[in-house]
């Protein structure tokens, strides 16, 4: 699981000095390929606690700390925010404190709003909208209360829902660092008369490569010579001690070969955060952040979604998935086409924009285009602050983290899982699906996660096919339904990792034309619906199969695991498992992306920066 955010911990013997600091804005440049919102450090010093924080990058917090720097100390925590709950600013940046208490977080507690209105009703006062202030607020009262570092943490963790690493410093205790972790990494970097945390080993990793690593529910309190790991109940717990074999490099990508391969990696986890947090204690959806009027949604008549390459194919796969659901029609358009052809939108009308970085041009023109023709504006977008959320009239962020690799992986079935949520939620609040119904399709959605790792646990086969095709000059895909946008991203992915010319295809057109370039050897990835979806679309795709199979084609299926009706006319068969058609594109995509990442690396390309493109087009 890649974390969202980066988080760094010091401790060290000997007097006050510059070290804790140093070692702990040094750990969060490491962790600055991440990408982040905002960074910001505590230090513990003989005259109380002392903090620094700034939005944006790191670089304006070490200007500031430059400007204004702070206090020799003794301990030290350290963040990098990728914002989930509020926006990159100065004030939700972290740390966040309360007292002479300083914590950190990464992660999303899904139950702040309760705690904090516990609070508020009890005289409490926020600085921020985050909910890792709520925690600060939390350990503070249960510092006063234990005098304890460790036993405050104790106390607190076991009051939240969600993930969450936790790191916290307190004044009165000025050689301690105190670590929490749930659903969220945390490691003990293990040096000589000090010790540090981390959220992965980049944060310690030019100091130290003995390493800890913490197991789920546990609480870590570190001094300069001493490491003591409990569980939540306070009782011991083994932590397991190596030695990190990666240089500080390989270690900004955990040890994957490539950002891709570590974001592909990622993807279970993308899906599953983008979920968290969005229904309330009944299981119906609450998207709280869709701040359009509940009557404007009703009279819509008629979705357009505008977006641009592999943001676009997300919401051709939607658009089936929200056409089924809300009974609304969906129009899905190339962003940089949509504004030129006078298009009929109108206040009737929700323009939705997916994008992964929120800065194409070529979307973010379209959404201006939208809101002056009096059309309600929605992003789709995975990077908080950026310009297309804050010129839409609502925004559904989607949580895959940072996506550092130029083609784009887990942010296409994170932006999936969020149309599906607006999906959802329009065919609930205008009625086109009972309530049980959309509980039961959340429970599904909810349910993805963990396919998408068995799909991912099978990559080997994947692998090696595409090491054997590394020579290919052409290869084809074919989907039907929610599979042809599948098809597109598939051969998209393969141009621009690979260099190889690819095209997708609806496989119903085959006869319409494409099926002439079929000759013997040739490739296709033939994307095949569920043999027990609708339509028996199913039996038409394995026809098509039998068709090209028939003029020499080399096939290579992706079908669900009981499905044997394809074996005959399949080369190979990428077995994925069974799951609701509509879901079907969360997992067929994944051994195409594995196939274009893993056919580029043996082509010895540059699999993060492939030539000529850049991660966000942000000229029209
Ligand atoms: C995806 O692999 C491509 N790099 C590209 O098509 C990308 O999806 C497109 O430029 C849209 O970017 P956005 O999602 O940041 O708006």
């Amino acid at each position: 699981m890649v974390p969202m955010c980066g988080i760094v911990g010091y401790v060290g013997s000997g007097p006050a000095s510059g070290r804790p600091l140093e070692v702990v804005v040094e750990g969060l440049r490491r962790l600055e390929y991440r990408g982040y919102d905002s960074a910001g450090v505590a230090v513990v010093t003989p005259d109380g606690l002392q903090m620094a924080k700034k939005a944006g990058k790191l670089v304006n917090l070490a200007t500031q700390l430059g400007t204004h720097p702070l206090a020799p100390g003794t301990a030290a925590i350290g963040h990098t925010r990728w914002a989930t709950h509020g926006g990159p600013t100065d004030d939700n940046a972290h740390p966040h404190v309360s007292g002479d208490l300083a914590v950190i977080h990464n992660g999303i507690v899904e139950n702040f709003a309760t705690l904090k209105a516990e609070l508020v009703a009890d005289g409490d006062g926020f600085a921020s909208e985050t909910d890792t202030e709520v925690v600060a607020h939390l350990l503070d009262r249960a510092y006063q209360a234990t005098g304890d570092l460790t036993a405050a943490m104790r106390e607190v963790v076991v009051r939240l829902d969600g993930t969450f690493t936790l790191l916290a410093v307190h004044a009165a205790q000025p050689r301690t660092v105190v670590g929490a972790r749930h659903d969220s990494p945390l490691v003990v970097g293990l040096g000589d008369g000090e010790n540090f945390l981390g959220s992965d080993v980049v944060a310690f990793i030019a100091h130290t490569n003995q390493a800890m690593e913490l197991g789920q529910d546990e609480i870590v309190t570190i001094t300069p010579t001493t490491v003591e790991v409990t569980d939540f109940a306070g009782r011991p717990a083994h932590a397991r001690q190596y030695t990190v074999d990666w240089d500080a490099k390989a270690a900004e990508k955990g040890g994957f070969r490539s950002f891709m391969d570590k974001e592909i990696a990622d993807e279970p986890q993308a899906v599953a955060d983008t979920l968290l947090s969005r229904t309330d204690v009944s299981g119906a959806l609450v998207l709280d952040e869709i701040r359009i009027s509940e009557s404007v949604l009703r009279a819509v008549n008629k979705i357009v979604v505008v977006a641009c390459g592999t943001a676009a194919y997300a919401g051709h796969v939607a658009k089936y998935a929200i056409e089924h659901w809300c009974r609304i029609p969906v129009e899905v358009e190339l962003a940089h086409e949509f504004r030129y052809r006078d298009p009929v939108v109108d206040e009737r009308t929700l323009v939705v924009a997916i994008s992964q970085s929120g800065e194409t041009m070529d979307t973010l023109m379209a959404v201006r285009y939208a809101r002056e023709q009096g059309s309600a504006t929605l992003s789709i977008v995975n990077t908080h602050g950026s310009t297309i959320p804050r010129e839409s009239d609502a925004v559904l962020y989607t949580h895959a983290g940072p996506e550092i690799a130029v083609a784009s992986t887990k942010a296409f079935l994170a932006q999936i899982t969020a149309a599906y949520l607006l999906g959802l939620y329009l065919a609930q609040l205008r009625g086109t699906l009972f309530p049980d119904e959309v509980v039961a399709k959340l429970a599904e959605l909810r349910a993805m996660p963990d396919k998408v790792q068995t799909v991912l646990d099978r990559c080997d086969l994947v692998q090696e096919i595409a090491r054997w095709m590394a020579d290919t000059p052409t290869v084809l895909f074919l989907g039907r339904h929610v599979g042809y946008p599948v098809a597109m991203e598939g051969a998209l992915k393969l141009k621009e990792l690979a260099y190889i010319h690819a095209e997708g295809f609806a496989a119903g057109e085959l006869k319409h034309g494409p099926i002439a370039l079929i000759e013997p050897g040739q490739p296709v990835f033939v994307i095949v619906p569920s043999p027990r979806g609708r339509h028996s679309l199913h039996s038409k795709v394995v026809s098509n199969i039998q068709e090209i199979r028939a003029r020499g084609a080399r096939t290579l299926v992706i079908a669900e695991d009981d499905d044997e009706a394809v074996v005959p006319f399949a080369d190979v068969v990428f077995r994925v498992p069974q799951c609701p058609t509509l879901l079907a594109p969360l997992l067929a995509v994944v051994p195409l992306q594995i196939f274009a990442c893993e056919l580029a690396h043996a082509k010895g390309l540059d699999v993060d920066q492939p030539r000529n493109l850049a991660k966000s087009v942000t000229v029209e």
